[in-house]
């Protein structure tokens, strides 16, 4: 069940008059901006308090969300005047696009003065869009307040690390943190929520957009050392868990602890990216709670997380928590369409909330922010949008539709001009659009899944960021270094959070889980202990839950499952030869002298002798433990080699082999449904490619119900559906 009330925290939180019962989205609008800044502040450990509150599933909102295929864009009809948008519409519709998002930046046309809102002109919109049976996602439009409010309120303004404070003219310019900002972004979406919250139109809502920076006023800085009090209790605590002894760090108050974005003890910044990850969570909540009270079940609540997906200024899976979908906005800037990298982010973004997902942005041919902002080719957006649909996506919407006449982004690809006329890629599009019409029957409602995972924390994330030891040791390259030859082998990998449920997978590897607590520690022993395959790769376990180096040694509290240990790292300057029964190659960037402290403990590579310190030593330790297996890889290695070694690893796992091989930049996947499979086949390469069916199936964008063989031209995609028992 979906609205169930408010959560019984915040309730009680509400009736003991702790916190204002405009926190649970029945704010009364204030009579002036001052009555808003007198307002008690919400303290932010109660708003800490309020994340452990689940929401319960609101499956009508799924299912309105993934009951079908849907095609947009990102529609700013306040950018021009009414008598353009029956045509925009008209246009939007003949190309198959079924949903637009607007509003999001819009907060000056909806309230053009404190508490005077003028929301008629986006109702207007929305009818006249229903009119062309377009749907919409409604963007809340807190990312760009209005200059009326920066202007009253100069305080809510963000500032930069540097200390300056932000002006008004771009967006994002306020502090995510401001309880007088949360005030304002909750009465604006009170009021949409109020008007549209039954709108039968409106299917969903984005609260903001792309949160992305965070603030170093003393209004902040005030929060995060009560943040750490909270957290730590006593200063004894805290001085302990981040050794501050070293180089007389010592606190002796709460109130000399620093926020800043300077590189500094880890400790401090591993809980400073945990409060930026909560301060935007309790910035989300708000407008959760604002919106909850008035949205019917079948609407969606989700949010557009930027950054390329990878950006880790916080947890995604924390703040992907609170929402109904995950939904990314996925660009390529400079270049082409680079397959894996695009399938790994995109079965991130899957692994977020483990669900399908939706790409809220994508990339209209090409972008104004890359050093180059070349296009991508005839077809390639076809073939990009499809991935996306093949790695879980059930939307795509384009941003953006058309470009204002003005504003910082007049040089970014969009689908018509500003005369209102489609530019080329808008047939593409309208291509896209007519096959989602064929195939949207065929899957809705279906998956993709997995036999194998890759792991992933944030804590680890930064941790070794923080610390690199070597330039060269890139992580989004380290987790692709596995998920290509992953990908190659089983044409399905899921990428989690390292505590999600980890039993359906036959292997799961984890490239770089430097940070493990003994919780971590517990939750991969017992997937091992129950059959499972780990597979740990290079600087595992080497820190605790406060970035603190762990008295072990790595990998830490899993030295004793991996009966083995790490004897050093080495940042290397010069690959080092391996060989052993896992193969033979090379490693590069990051190798680690390994010992096996039991004698089932079995050395799988060594490095070559004559490397110094290397000579001889063990690189990679295997041991079978329990029902199933531990593996640590202590170096960076090859791709060959990873190869080899997966594919070893798999074998012996039994993870499904594919039917058949598959020529070179010819990418498939597969989606899983009730009695069904739908295979989705992308030519990302230069020539055609025949390619054999294991069965004959139908083909949802060309016809034919018994088709075994199809040919994809370069870009060329197909989607073929058959029975399953
Ligand atoms: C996104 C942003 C959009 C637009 C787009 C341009 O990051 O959400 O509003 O600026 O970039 O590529």
């Amino acid at each position: 069940m979906r609205r169930c009330g408010l959560p019984r925290l915040l309730s009680a939180l509400i009736a003991s008059g702790m916190l204002c019962a405009g926190c649970a989205g029945q704010a009364q609008r204030p009579q002036s901006g001052v009555a808003a800044a007198q307002r008690p502040p919400v303290p932010l450990s109660l708003l800490e308090k309020l994340g452990t509150h689940r929401p319960a599933r609101r499956s009508p909102a799924l299912v309105t969300a993934f009951g079908r295929l849907w095609l947009g864009a990102a529609w700013y009809p306040e950018q021009w005047p009414q008598s353009a948008w029956e045509r925009d519409l008209s246009l939007m519709q003949a190309a198959g696009i079924n949903v637009v998002r607007v509003g999001e930046f819009a907060w000056s046309r909806l309230e053009p003065a404190e508490g005077r809102y003028d929301l008629d002109w986006l109702a207007r919109a929305i009818d006249m869009a229903a009119r062309h049976h377009i749907a919409v996602v409604i963007g809340t439009p807190t990312d760009a307040p209005p200059a009326w409010l920066t202007s009253r309120y100069p305080q809510v303004l963000r500032v930069g690390p540097d200390g300056r404070r932000a002006e008004h003219g771009g967006r994002r310019q306020f502090s995510y943190s401001s309880p007088l900002y949360r005030r304002l972004c909750r009465d604006i979406v009170t009021r949409l929520a109020q008007r549209f919250g039954q709108d039968p139109n409106v299917i969903g809502w984005q609260i903001d957009n792309e949160y992305t920076d965070e603030s170093y006023d003393a209004g902040t800085r005030a929060q995060f050392q009560r943040w750490l009090q909270h957290r730590f209790g006593t200063l004894d605590a805290l001085n302990s868990a981040w050794t501050t002894a070293y180089w007389s760090q010592t606190y002796t108050a709460w109130s000399q602890i620093p926020l800043n974005a300077q590189p500094g003890n880890p400790g401090l910044m591993l809980a400073h990216r945990h409060f930026v990850t909560d301060t935007w969570r309790g910035y989300q909540r708000n407008q959760i709670e604002a919106l909850l009270p008035y949205l019917q079940a079948r609407q969606f609540i989700t949010s557009n997380f930027g950054g390329l997906a990878w950006s880790d200024n916080w947890d995604h899976y924390t703040l992907a928590h609170d929402l109904d979908l995950a939904s990314w906005d996925d660009y390529v800037g400079q270049g082409h369409l680079d397959f894996y990298r695009n399938g790994a982010l995109s079965d991130f973004v899957r692994g977020w909330k483990r669900q399908d997902y939706w790409v809220m942005e994508a990339q209209p041919g090409f972008v104004d922010w890359a050093p180059i902002s070349n296009s991508l080719d005839a077809g390639e957006t076809r073939a990009m949008t499809w991935q996306s649909i093949g790695h879980g996506a059930d939307a795509v919407l384009f941003w953006q539709w058309r470009s204002a006449l003005s504003g910082q982004e007049q040089y970014h690809g969009t689908l018509v001009g500003t005369d209102g006329n489609p530019v080329p890629l808008y047939y593409e599009v309208a291509r896209i659009g007519r096959e989602f019409r064929q195939a949207s029957a065929a899957i809705a409602g279906t998956a993709p899944a997995s036999e194998v995972a890759i792991l992933i924390t944030y804590d680890s994330r930064w941790a070794i960021d923080f610390q690199r030891h070597c330039a060269d040791y890139r992580q989004f390259q380290a987790l692709l270094g596995f998920y290509r030859p992953l990908d190659d082998l089983t044409h399905s990998v899921d990428i989690v959070n390292a505590y999600a449920p980890l039993a359906r997978y036959k292997v799961v590897v984890a490239p770089g889980l430097n940070v493990i607590p003994q919780d971590l520690a517990r939750h991969l022993a017992a997937y091992v202990r129950g059959g499972g395959h780990l597979i740990l790769g290079p600087r595992s376990g080497m820190k605790d839950r406060y970035d603190r180096l762990d008295v072990h040694r790595q990998p830490g509290p899993l030295v004793a499952v991996l009966g083995g240990r790490v004897r050093q790292y080495y940042a290397l300057d010069s690959p080092v030869a391996v060989s052993g029964p896992a193969g033979s190659g090379t490693a590069s960037i990051w190798a680690e002298a390994l010992q096996p402290l039991t004698r089932r403990t079995q050395v799988i590579l060594r490095y070559a002798p004559n490397t110094s310190w290397l000579s001889d030593q063990p690189a990679a330790l295997r041991r079978a433990y329990g029902r199933g297996g531990i593996t640590y890889l202590g170096a960076w290695l090859d791709p060959r080699l990873t190869l080899d070694l997966l594919r070893r690893a798999l074998d012996a796992a039994h993870v499904t082999p594919l039917a058949g091989s598959l020529p070179s930049n010819v990418e498939l996947l597969r989606r899983y449904g009730q009695g069904r499979e739908v295979s989705i086949l992308i030519n990302h390469g230069g020539e055609p490619r025949t390619i054999a069916l294991p069965d004959a199936m139908s083909d949802l964008l060309h016809g034919g119900t018994k088709v075994r063989q199809v040919v994809l031209d370069p870009q060329g995609v197909a989607a073929l559906e058959r029975a399953t028992p």
